[in-house]
């Protein structure tokens, strides 16, 4: 079976993307699930999370372009059953050189292909940038299912309605056309507040059955762990960011990486 690959993505920023990649990847991995990290925003957090360097030359800019295998820009990240692919900062400039190529939609995709069916992966997790151009679109294009991160505040529900938009079109563009809406997980939730609760119902209304049970809370120990290079579950395993994200894996693992 080929790796199942999800794109984690919203084209707002600071809405627990990345954090949901790292803990959601280490959790994974440390269930046994060989998992792959993709960095695809040029920002690299994902990369600088789990204590790694961005790498000139060694990330995903030139195969992206070139469409060449991934295989050889896979990195250990120290962690059993856990690899990245790291960023870059010219990926910001692979943006732009994308666009004046054929097949501009497809390039990640291509390159990922072998991939899938190495390392013994089970799951490849795609971190995005937080914009809706054509790293994102490359990551939407290669997955199967989206992942949104929805912070739990006013209006939140405008923007998803966005990028949930983009699905139909890169599939009846014909780019994707197996690409689906994986779910929508609440993020910085702040159960004191009715304002998250009233979001969550609102989006429980429009997306019945996408909406994970579990909400991510904000609480200060997931925002610290990236500053020390590590993911929650080796920061602070015993927090309720910890739970959290545990809870959150496993209804992953139901829904996409359990055979029925
Ligand atoms: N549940 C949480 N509780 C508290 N802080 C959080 C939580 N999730 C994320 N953060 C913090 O909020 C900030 C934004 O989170 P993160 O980097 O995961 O978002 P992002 O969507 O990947 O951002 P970007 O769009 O810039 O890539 C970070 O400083 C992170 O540590
Ligand atoms: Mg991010």
């Amino acid at each position: 079976m080929p790796a199942v690959v999800l794109a984690i993505a919203n084209q707002k920023g600071g809405v627990g993307k990345t954090t949901t990649t790292v803990n959601l990847g280490s959790a994974l991995s440390r269930q046994g699930v060989p998992t792959l990290i993709i960095d695809m925003d040029p920002q690299g957090n994902a990369t600088s999370s789990l204590g790694l360097e961005k790498k000139p030359g060694k990330g995903v800019y030139e195969p992206l372009l070139s469409g060449a295998d991934l295989s050889g820009r896979v990195l250990s990240t120290g962690r059993k059953n856990l690899w990245i692919v790291p960023s870059e900062l010219d990926l910001a400039a692979a943006e732009l050189e994308l666009s004046s190529q054929e097949n501009y939609l497809t390039k990640l995709r291509a390159s990922l292909d072998r991939l899938k069916n190495e390392y013994g992966l089970q799951c490849i997790l795609v971190d995005c940038p937080p914009t809706l151009g054509l790293l994102s679109m490359n990551s939407l294009c290669a997955a199967d299912h989206l992942l949104v991160t929805l912070q739990s505040e006013y209006l939140a529900l405008e923007g998803l309605g966005q990028i949930v938009g983009v699905i139909d079109q890169l599939k009846n563009a014909g780019a994707n056309p197996g690409l689906s809406l994986g779910g929508i997980v609440m993020t910085m939730y702040d159960n004191r507040t009715r304002l998250s609760y009233e979001v969550w119902q609102e989006v429980s209304t429009h997306y019945p059955d996408k909406v994970f049970r579990t909400a991510i809370p904000r609480t200060i120990r997931l925002s610290e762990a990236p500053s020390f290079g590590k993911t929650i579950f080796e920061y602070d395993p015993k927090s309720v960011g910890a739970q959290a994200y545990l809870a959150f894996t496993k209804e992953v693992v139901d829904r996409f990486l359990t055979q029925s």
